[in-house]
């Protein structure tokens, strides 16, 4: 059991704390109106756009959580040269996240626009170039995060799969920090198809989804959990794991024998978007702080739950973390071992 006092401990921890992001920015567009006829031109309806919203997504959403709870981010990533582009920047600014964003003239800046009418998504559109940067690209980003990353307790891989996180980034990382002291810890929200890149790492945070692709076994259940977790311990070496089960909280494999179970507690649910960059960014900020692994993931799993309660990809405050604490009793962690 991790008492109400512990936590409450821990969150008074966060605020200042520095966290090194590196991951795939993203422009999360949407386009919201209403249809009232058919086109003449195709079988498709014709929206009216009455609003537009743009939001920081991908890396730039765990840069927003980790800054709403009180945290430093440094975001890393790259944007095309374009509008869209210098948007990102823009908001990275406002949303008070330091970011070293670099321009790739090759590729368009990573846009999802979600075209919704009356509550309902019509269709989304892509714009994407996810090949690896450019090795002259690399080198500018190495030679701002050799000089920076030593003060960083803790570096975020975000890795949506558009291109940042690559062999060519995951060599020279890892070359940067082996002679390092004081080793950052480097935690990582996987995207399958790049498993392998991620040998070595301190922990990763999988959906069960994910955790069963990676493993080659479906993650369902306590026994698919763990059969899951230990089979992607043997795959990539790993220091620690948490696998998200979405409403039945979390699975915290300190290793793969020690397994330990975050139950959620019931309440409204009303968008699940971005819950895994709210749980990623809770765990590094809280990790940051110098929290051991299963309170920081007490405080990730409660920052969620706060985050599933709003529409859109929301983020927590320290303050709201802190009510949170305050109105619910004592968690319960169970251990999971056969
Ligand atoms: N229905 C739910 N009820 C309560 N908490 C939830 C629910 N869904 C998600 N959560 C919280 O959010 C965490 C992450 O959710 P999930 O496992 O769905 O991650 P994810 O699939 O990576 O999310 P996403 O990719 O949408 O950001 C869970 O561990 C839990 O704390
Ligand atoms: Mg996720």
């Amino acid at each position: 059991m991790i008492s109400k006092q512990a936590q409450l401990k821990a969150v008074a921890r966060l605020a200042g704390r520095k966290v090194c992001i590196i991951g795939d920015l993203m422009l999360d567009h949407y386009m919201i109106g209403t249809v009232e006829r058919i086109s003449p031109e195709a079988p498709v309806p014709v929206v009216r756009v009455t609003r537009e919203d743009r939001l920081l997504g991908g890396a730039g959403n765990v840069a927003r959580n980790v800054a709403a709870l009180g945290g430093k981010p440094l975001l890393f990533g790259c944007t095309g040269d374009d509008p869209e582009g210098a948007a990102l920047v823009r908001m990275c600014a406002e949303a008070g996240i330091e970011s070293r964003i670099l321009k790739d003239k090759t590729r368009p800046t990573t846009r999802k626009t979600r075209i919704i009418a009356h509550n309902q998504q019509v269709v989304r559109v892509d714009s994407e170039q996810p090949d690896p940067l450019p090795e002259p690209l690399l080198d500018e980003m190495f030679s701002k995060l050799s000089k920076i990353l030593p003060e960083f307790p803790v570096i975020v891989l975000s890795d949506y799969g558009k291109g940042i996180i690559s062999r060519g980034l995951m060599g020279r990382l890892m070359d940067l920090l082996a002679p390092l002291p004081q080793r950052p810890l480097v935690l990582v929200d996987p995207k399958p198809v790049n498993y392998d890149l991620y040998q070595g790492v301190d922990l990763l945070t999988p959906n069960t989804k994910e955790a069963g692709e990676g493993a080659g076994l479906p993650a369902k259940g306590r026994d698919g959990v763990l059969a899951a977790g230990r089979a992607l311990f043997k795959r990539l070496h790993c220091k620690h794991l948490l696998v998200t089960l979405g409403a039945e909280g979390m699975a915290l494999f300190e290793s793969p024998e020690v397994v330990r179970h975050i139950p959620t507690v019931a309440q409204k649910v009303f968008d699940v978007t971005g819950a895994g960059d709210t749980v990623i960014a809770t765990l590094a900020l809280g990790l940051a702080a110098g929290l051991d692994l299963i309170t920081a993931s007490v405080l990730a799993n409660h920052a969620a739950g706060l985050v599933v309660a709003q529409v859109g990809a929301a983020t927590a405050s320290a303050l709201e973390l802190a009510q949170a604490v305050e109105h619910l009793p004592d968690t319960e962690v169970n251990s999971w071992i056969e």
